[in-house]
């Protein structure tokens, strides 16, 4: 049997943590072999190296950089198109997935290609528990949407449809209230909020666009609307949403829907360094992989029952961390990875 090699391309604020979750978990996932691949050598940056490296992921770079990583001290194992050529898998965790797929499309190793949420129109858009249904196994290339695309998604799949029924959304609304940087960037910093512009002429910005084109994997055009603003903070996004309903419904049966989802996770906390903290403490790599946590205090629904407002927290990247991997899963086993994932489960919260 062929070994089963995840390569990451990217040790970013993605790339880091994947690279970390398929190392730990390697033996539970069946995944045989875990490389990186790393484009600049940087001094400041040995340490995290030598940490991946540490964790059992072996690191592969551009031909012309193998000295400079080797003068760090750092021993490259695969250069570029060796590694992407052996691997069974390539998540690429880079902002220039779409500028890199053309190496990608020449190369015929992988089973699948995966890019992150930034690089739109890489390949059919993918988040766990949301779209598995559409999941084209004969398409080689992903894109995992981005940590608001899943939590937009996710409220709209859980509080969109009563028990037992399909989703019955007539419009969805959202403010993606965004952190400025993450606590892995030190630059970007803004004194105040910023506002973003709505550049697209239907759904204000690309968070709605891109949780459209997720239903749209399942048959489903709704109406949605988002806009942005940028906050002075490292912690989470906060999202504000407002989703009308084609039926009735009340607080405590939205309460109950959240509740049996698995993947959302409650919260009495309001601030969102409370929750960032929990995830720090009890995350792995300080992630918490649930799609959203959401503060029940928060939801209101309207007199009719038809309109639900409320606020959530974007959980940092988890999800899309949790989707990369699900997607790595799906690719390497042909089936649902619903039993391999439990050993995630400890990182997936009810409440927080
Ligand atoms: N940050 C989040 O919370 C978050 C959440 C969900 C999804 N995403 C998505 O994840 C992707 C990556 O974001 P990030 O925040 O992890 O970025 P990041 O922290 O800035 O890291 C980017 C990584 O990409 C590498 N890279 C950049 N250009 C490259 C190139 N031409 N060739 C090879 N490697 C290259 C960099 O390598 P060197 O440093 O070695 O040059 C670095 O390791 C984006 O699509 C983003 O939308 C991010």
């Amino acid at each position: 049997m062929s070994k089963r090699i995840v390569h990451i391309v990217g040790t970013g604020t993605i790339g880091e943590p994947l690279i970390g979750l398929f190392s730990h978990f390697k033996k539970e996932l069946g995944i045989d072999e875990v490389t990186f691949h790393k484009r600049t050598p940087l001094v400041d940056e040995r340490a995290k190296v030598h940490a991946m490296v540490r964790k059992g992921a072996t690191l592969c770079t551009d031909e012309r950089s193998v000295e400079k990583f080797e003068a760090l001290g750092h021993k490259i194992s695969y250069t570029t198109q060796e590694a992407l050529e052996r691997a069974s898998v390539v998540i690429d965790c880079t902002p220039v997935g779409n500028k890199l797929k053309p190496q990608y499309v020449e190369t015929s190793g992988p089973k699948v290609f995966m890019a992150q949420g930034s690089e739109l129109g890489f390949g059919q858009p993918y988040a766990r528990g949301i779209n598995d249904e559409s999941l084209n196994l004969d398409e080689r290339f992903v894109q995992i949407v981005s940590c608001n695309t899943h939590n937009i998604c996710v409220l709209l799949k859980t509080l969109g449809a009563a028990p037992g029924q399909d989703m019955g959304v007539t419009n969805g609304r959202f403010l993606c209230l965004r952190r400025a940087t993450d606590i892995s960037q030190a630059d970007s910093f803004i004194p105040s909020p910023e506002v973003g512009k709505h550049a697209d002429p239907r759904f204000g910005t690309h968070h709605a666009h891109d949780a459209w084109r997720v239903f749209q994997t399942v048959g489903k055009d709704l109406k949605l609307f988002s806009s942005a603003v940028k906050l002075p903070t490292q912690y989470m996004h906060v999202l504000h949403f407002s989703i009308e309903l084609d039926h009735s419904t009340s607080k405590e049966q939205l309460i109950s829907q959240l509740r049996e989802n698995p993947r959302v996770a409650l919260t009495e906390k309001r601030s969102s360094t409370l929750v960032f903290s929990f995830g720090r403490d009890h995350g792995f790599y300080g992630r918490i992989l649930n799609e959203t946590v959401l503060p029940p205090d928060t939801l209101h629904v309207s007199e009719d029952g038809r309109t639900v407002t409320g606020f959530c927290f974007t959980p940092q990247d988890g999800n899309s961390l949790l989707s990369s991997m699900a997607c790595a899963l799906w690719y390497l086993d042909g089936k649902d990875p619903r039993d391999r994932l439990q050993v995630l489960r400890p990182y997936m919260f009810e409440e927080i």
